[in-house]
């Protein structure tokens, strides 16, 4: 029997997390690709080295018409839907006093509306196509803030939560819904140039092929979260476990200035 093709589609896919997943799918026999950014020439590029038929949407995911344009694109090329890997995002710097609500609607615009939005568009046809995957990437930046981050980690905390609720509802229909949180990965948006800086700090870099590998363990493999690397769970675990520890790890302080009336709980 001919074996049946396996549709997935990857958002964010023209360069780092995004590109090395279509390259881990790609792997899987029977593999066809749906690849989405804005930079049409390098999903072009990417599409043409890969093993397997790949197509690809150049669109602004947080544009208007951007859930019913990728949505057209799969109808028209495919009858289902097996894997949506929701990894398009970005950060952009800066403290809260600097940066104020602009900055915070910028990131929930493009790291939690937008793949929100691409989720509503796709989930009947995922339903349709059951047992089927969604894999959302998050960070670990989703479980614990750092200063200058508070946008960016506002998004993937959103995005954290909403993922635990649709994986408990979605479940029932056959759509496995699970969560990939990386920590330090260099990328072209995400550079990480200090840590490259000293041998210490290269260690604890991870690499676009190690998350591939994790949405892979994720969605096909049917796992609920994966951070990567692994011990950083460990952060997540101790920021609601000892939050004065991480505040004065992180360099905050183990506590306030302001001398409350009432004992502090
Ligand atoms: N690298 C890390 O340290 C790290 C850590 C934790 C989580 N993450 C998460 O991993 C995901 C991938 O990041 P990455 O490190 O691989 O960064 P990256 O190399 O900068 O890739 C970001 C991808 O998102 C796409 N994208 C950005 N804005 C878009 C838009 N408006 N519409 C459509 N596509 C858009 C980009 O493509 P175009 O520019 O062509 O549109 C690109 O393909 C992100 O969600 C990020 O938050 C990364």
């Amino acid at each position: 029997m001919p074996v049946q093709p396996k549709i997935a589609l990857v958002t964010g896919a023209s360069s780092g997390i995004g590109a090395a997943t279509a390259r881990r799918l790609a792997r899987e026999p029977g593999t066809v690709l749906v690849l989405v950014a804005r930079r049409e020439d390098r999903l072009a590029e990417l599409a043409a080295s890969l093993p397997c038929p790949a197509t690809w949407v150049a669109v602004d995911l947080t544009g208007e018409d951007a859930p019913t344009r990728v949505l057209a694109h799969v109808e028209a090329h495919h009858d289902r839907l097996d894997l949506l890997v929701n990894n398009a995002g970005a950060a952009w710097r800066g403290t809260f006093g600097e940066t104020g609500w602009a900055n915070v609607h910028r990131h929930m615009e493009l790291n939690f509306d937008a793949v929100v939005r691409l989720t509503e568009a796709l989930l009947p046809l995922l339903r349709r196509s059951a047992p089927s995957a969604i894999v959302n990437v998050a960070s670990t930046a989703g479980r614990i803030s750092r200063a200058s981050s508070g946008a960016y980690s506002a998004s993937k905390f959103a995005l954290a939560g909403w993922t635990d609720a649709l994986s408990l509802e979605e479940a029932p229909h056959g759509v496995h819904v699970g969560m990939v949180l990386p920590g330090f990965v260099p990328t072209e948006g995400f550079p990480q140039a200090e840590l490259r800086q000293k041998a210490l700090t290269r260690l604890i870099l991870s690499s676009p092929e190690k998350v591939a590998d994790a949405i892979y363990e994720v969605g096909p493999g049917g796992r609920f979260e994966r951070y990567v690397p692994r011990p950083y769970a460990l952060a997540a675990y101790l920021r609601i476990l000892t939050p004065r520890l991480v505040r004065r790890v992180l360099g905050g302080g183990g506590g306030s200035t302001f001398t409350p009336s009432t004992p502090r709980r």
